[in-house]
């Protein structure tokens, strides 16, 4: 998730505005930082480098240059590591062109292959600066330069959020939205073109959100805008633009937040569009193939990761089993010891850390590749250091996570795994090309499952599920016990209740002994453990208070009684998509509850974002 921002404005310096609206961006992610400003009508003058917000705009100056249009980026890598020539703005080969993009083509190795043909030097590794040698390579089939961009954009396959502008035409910046956020901003004498509200609302509060296929450009007194259809392009009218003006009344801090009142419940909200850029980015990356390749030569698999990213793994392993019969451990990172002398190098470690920069995952898969063992690393950050130190780095693309708890890197990094089990499934031949065809078709709902089932858990929670609990179990069994984990992780973490997640079938082992009259145990039923039944029936038998969480086709035979509540989640048709109806309730259950109980769900106490301690 990256961050664009583009003025025009007549009489009025952009420089500092567009450093203050980089500043206003940055929480989107940075690694790199950029500016592209229109000084004269003959270049685009850009200036870009790796590194944050503060250090670019104090090392270079911005705020001191004088231009009347220009264009700012804030990087969070999808293609190419953070580096100074990776940065945006990326320009054509006669850098009159310059671009600025949020989003992620996934055609673009078939382009480069047919602009380098077509003599284009392509100078990065990123999938935007494509985009200028397109339009440049389109100009002169075209009768002006908006025709030549929406021919080039017409190409693209893939999600973009878009500013661009051309020297040639120092008062205009051009700008297309496609399934990456976009909004315009309504200035007095400028006009504003960014990646959300945060950037605009220094310096107007009349925005207008943009829909997906909408294309046009900005000039300081001016909005065209059109509608780019199958049939065409069309205009649209004054009157309807001006009808879709908001006045936004939210504070920065809020604005931020998108109008949510906690990062938190941001992130859970946007799981379906996160989880759809992982899919995306990942359902035809040949990087995925390759680690596919890896674990199907691998003598031994141990999965690594720290809190819900070792719950995540549980989930990979269970689906690298189940669809890619490969056989693998699961490990909590800080506990690698456990198996470390008996690694080698036929041996492969699959590390999931969504910073990158877990200490304990760190330590892990350091002493493994000291023993000649390949890494695979799947994480959310580029550049971090298991993507660095991985042999193979696999990247989540779900946008930076700022809330403390994971939510949607949970989720994304099970899609990860997913893909990641059906490609190896594919390579060792244990699923048949349908089958494949039909795990891949599943995995794309993923994303309208999520946004069910968020849908469904807001309208069943009230605004304290949990109160007045001290102490409860979360049960399941299979993958429901994996999920389960999880989801205590979330109570325990931010409504600070004591959650406690073990195998259902363990109860009758021990735990069943603290059960007493109104003991509230969660169940997690999912279809592959339908004999979960008797453990929810023993529990009942000895008055506990019982709610079962379940995919509504999951059929259990039971139905809600004085001391079970059945709470059903949006039906699925396959097993990958389970976690996807289950997790959303139990992350606004904890959610809720930590909320009613007056702690901040962002800032947990004793806990930080990222453990990059022993
Ligand atoms: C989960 O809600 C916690 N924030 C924590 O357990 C986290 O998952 C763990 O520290 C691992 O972080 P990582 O994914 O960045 O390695």
């Amino acid at each position: 998730m990256c961050g664009i921002i583009g003025i025009c404005a007549i009489k009025r310096n952009v420089a500092p505005m567009i450093s203050l609206g980089l500043k206003r961006l940055e929480y989107r992610g940075y690694d790199s930082v950029g500016v592209a400003l229109v000084l004269n009508e003959s270049r685009v003058h850009v200036l870009k480098a790796r590194g944050d917000v503060d250090s670019f705009l104090s090392r270079f100056k911005v705020s001191e240059f004088k231009a009347y249009t220009g264009l700012g980026h804030t990087r969070w890598a999808t293609h190419g590591a953070p580096s100074d020539v990776n940065a945006h703005p990326h320009t054509d080969c006669s850098g009159r062109i310059a671009v600025v993009h949020n989003g992620v083509i996934r055609n673009f190795s078939i382009i480069k292959s047919i602009l380098e043909v077509r003599g284009h030097r392509i100078t990065s590794e990123t999938d935007t600066e494509l985009i200028a040698h397109l339009i440049e390579d389109e100009i002169p089939f075209s009768s002006n330069f908006f025709e030549a961009f929406i021919r080039a954009i017409s190409r693209l396959e893939g999600s973009y959020a878009l500013a661009i502008i051309n020297s040639s035409e120092p008062n205009k910046v051009y700008f297309a939205r496609l399934k990456s956020p976009l909004v315009l901003g309504l200035g007095d004498g400028f006009n504003i073109i960014a990646s959300d509200i945060p950037a605009v609302i220094e310096y107007t509060r009349r925005v207008l959100t943009l829909e997906d296929g909408e294309v046009g450009w900005i000039t300081p007194t001016e909005v065209k805008l059109f509608k780019l259809t199958d049939d065409g392009i069309a205009e649209v009218k004054y009157e309807s633009i001006m009808s879709r003006v908001r006045f936004i009344e939210w504070s920065f801090e809020e604005a931020t937040r998108l109008g949510y009142p906690h990062f938190m419940l941001k992130e859970i909200v946007e799981q379906p569009n996160a989880i759809k850029s992982t899919y995306d980015g990942n359902i035809d990356d040949p990087i995925v193939k390759l680690a596919a390749s890896l674990l199907n030569e691998a003598n031994h698999i141990v999965l690594v990761g720290a809190g819900t990213s070792y719950h995540a793994s549980l989930i990979i392993s269970y689906f690298l089993s189940k669809i890619a019969k490969i056989k693998s451990t699961p490990l909590i990172a800080s506990e690698y010891k456990v198996v470390e002398d008996s690694i080698s190098r036929e041996d492969v470690i699959l590390a999931v850390s969504q910073s990158g920069e877990t200490y304990d995952t760190l330590e892990a898969i350091r002493a493994f590749k000291s023993r000649g063992a390949k890494v695979i690393g799947i994480t959310n950050v580029v550049g971090s250091a298991l993507s660095r130190e991985s042999d193979i780095a696999i990247y989540m693309r779900c946008g930076p996570e700022i809330g403390v708890a994971a939510t949607k890197t949970y989720t994304s990094q099970i899609m990860v795994g997913s893909i990641l089990a059906i490609y190896s499934a594919i390579e060792n031949k244990s699923l048949d090309n349908s089958s494949t065809r039909n795990l891949i078709d599943d995995l794309s709902k993923a994303s309208d499952i999520l946004g069910l089932s968020i849908k469904t858990s807001l309208s069943i929670l009230n605004d304290s599920p949990l109160r007045g609990i001290k102490s409860m179990y979360i049960l399941g069994r299979g993958l429901g016990s994996m999920i389960a984990k999880e989801a205590s992780l979330k109570v325990k973490e931010i409504a600070y209740i004591h959650a406690e997640s073990y195998p259902a079938g363990e109860s009758k082992h021990g735990p069943i002994a603290l059960v007493e009259e109104k003991f509230p145990v969660y169940f997690i039923a999912t279809s592959d453990s339908l004999e979960i039944i008797g453990n929810i029936m023993e529990m009942a038998s000895r008055g506990a208070s019982i709610v079962v969480v379940k995919p509504e086709n999951v059929n259990l035979n039971i139905s809600s009684s004085h001391s079970i509540n059945v709470v059903d989640m949006p039906p699925v048709n396959s097993l990958l998509l389970e976690p996807y109806t289950l997790i959303p309730y139990f992350q606004l259950l904890a959610y809720k509850e930590a909320v009613a109980r007056g702690y901040n769900p962002d800032k947990p106490r004793n806990l930080a974002k990222t453990v990059t301690v022993e």
